[in-house]
């Protein structure tokens, strides 16, 4: 368990506890004995560290590598900012400590938020719908889903991500059902906004500290496709959908992007792909002007411009 963070490092402190490891060099001291540089850092910000040691550099620059997690022991010191002197560096299995304590991470509580999710898959109660659910959303499979990130950059692109961002688009699938509900097929589109984004499990690497797109995710169509291939597997798995139900929720996922040239198979069709497009781009897009806004460059009461968005914010108060 992590218990001290680069945020609260204060020189002359001694430090005993995890870090990722974000970049490692070796380098050489004046009079030519090698050291290691190491940038260490967890999901509250990074520091710098040093192993003065040649032999002990020299060893760790052989054993340990950017994206690995070690725990160490050590005294910050202050040198254009504070650095870590490490003494003792030892690398540690990932399944011991929660990934998201060393990447950025939702400020929502994961655990809290997965309770609302599986309020969420209750409501659907179409029986074949609501076995599919069940077949998809076990708890080892929640586990993943609740720390998995939405993004690499962009929106919703911290640990935790994918929930949050899961559980907004299906909060909106909801209010339209309210508003202009009647002809939508609300079973269906709420399967299909806790489906739309499944595929991001497998398009990010989501065992690493920098998020970043996979083999598959890179040459298999991104996470459409890949979530569009998962749910038709488990869809056989089940036994099928009746009717036209299976064509029309593949095609939700197919179509949620909207438009071919923002990624979708198909634009949408039907009401509910209409709706859930809506609703995807509604997260998405708030989120996206959240983080500049929360970035906090400013000139004036303006963000620096942001090419994603294609503008900058204006911002009449400081949040
Ligand atoms: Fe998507
Ligand atoms: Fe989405």
């Amino acid at each position: 368990m992590k218990t001290q963070w680069v945020k609260t490092l204060q020189p002359g402190a001694e430090v005993a506890t995890y870090f990722g490891i974000f970049d490692v060099s070796l380098a050489k001291t004046k009079s030519g004995a090698n050291f290691l540089k190491l940038l260490l850092g967890d999901r509250t910000g990074k520091v710098e560290g040093r192993v003065w040691d040649p032999a002990l550099a020299e060893d760790l620059y052989r054993s340990i590598s950017p994206g690995d997690i070690v725990i160490i022991h050590g005294v910050v010191t202050e040198f254009n900012g504070l650095q870590i002197n490490l003494e003792t560096c030892t690398r540690v299995k990932k399944e011991e400590v929660d990934l998201n304590d060393f990447r950025p991470v939702t400020e929502k509580d994961i655990p809290q938020m997965l309770r609302q999710f599986t309020l969420e898959l209750e409501k659907v109660s179409t029986p074949p719908l609501k076995a599919l659910l069940k077949n998809i959303f076990t708890p080892d499979f929640l586990d993943g889903f609740g720390r998995a990130t939405a993004a690499r950059t962009i929106h919703h692109a911290y640990g935790g991500g994918l929930l949050e961002h899961t559980l907004e688009v299906l909060a909106y699938c909801e209010q339209v059902c309210r508003v202009q509900g009647e002809m939508i097929d609300r079973d269906l589109l709420l399967t299909g906004a806790c489906l739309h984004d499944i595929g991001k499990l497998w398009e990010y690497d989501q065992e690493a500290l920098t998020f970043r797109r996979t083999e598959a995710g890179r040459l298999l169509g991104g996470h459409v496709i890949l979530g569009h291939d998962f749910v038709r597997d488990r869809i056989a798995q089940i036994g099928g959908l009746p009717g036209r139900l299976e064509l029309h929720l593949r095609h939700l996922i197919l179509s949620h992007h909207g438009q071919k040239e923002w990624g979708a198979v198909e634009e949408p069709h039907t009401l509910e792909a209409v709706a859930l497009h809506h609703a995807d781009l509604m997260s998405a897009r708030l989120n996206q002007v959240e983080q500049v806004i929360k970035a906090g460059r400013r000139e004036g009461h303006w963000t620096g411009y942001d090419r994603h968005l294609g503008r900058s914010i204006y911002v009449p108060e400081s949040p």
